[in-house]
């Protein structure tokens, strides 16, 4: 029988437990750096007006775009409510959302997600506030 620190540090080195992110913004490695979702999008929007966010992948160092690497999928939340997800295929689409939405509160951060077929599920957020 294992403990449970064994079971979280076998975790931890299996990118596909869970969900990954950047451990340390000011010494990311390669692989955080490859996989990071960026947000893009106003700080402060007013309720029910739409505004564009953009998630990018590979902003920082570009990720693969090939049959046996790519990304295969991403999407978008405001805190844990569900905004929009773009599937994609290798080569012929690059790893860029664009989308329009409207919040009529704050929810809480953006939250993008960005799903690896070799490297997992990888989260970031940024802060955003909607104003009357
Ligand atoms: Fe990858």
């Amino acid at each position: 029988m294992t403990s449970n620190v064994e079971t979280a540090v076998k975790c931890e080195e299996d990118s596909f437990c869970g969900v990954n992110t950047v451990k340390d913004c000011e010494h990311m490695t390669d692989l955080e750096k490859k996989h990071q979702p960026i947000i893009t999008a106003s700080k402060s929007v007013k309720k029910g007006e739409c505004f564009e966010v953009v998630v990018e992948v590979g902003k920082l160092m570009e990720h693969p775009n090939e049959p046996g690497h790519y990304i295969e999928f991403v999407e978008l939340y405001a805190d844990h409510t569900y905004l929009s997800r773009m599937d994609l295929t290798a080569r012929k689409t690059c790893p860029v959302m664009k989308t329009c939405i409207s919040l009529d509160h704050t929810h809480g951060k953006l939250r993008a997600f960005a799903h690896c077929n070799l490297h997992g599920t990888w989260e970031s957020d940024a802060d955003i506030e909607v104003t009357d």
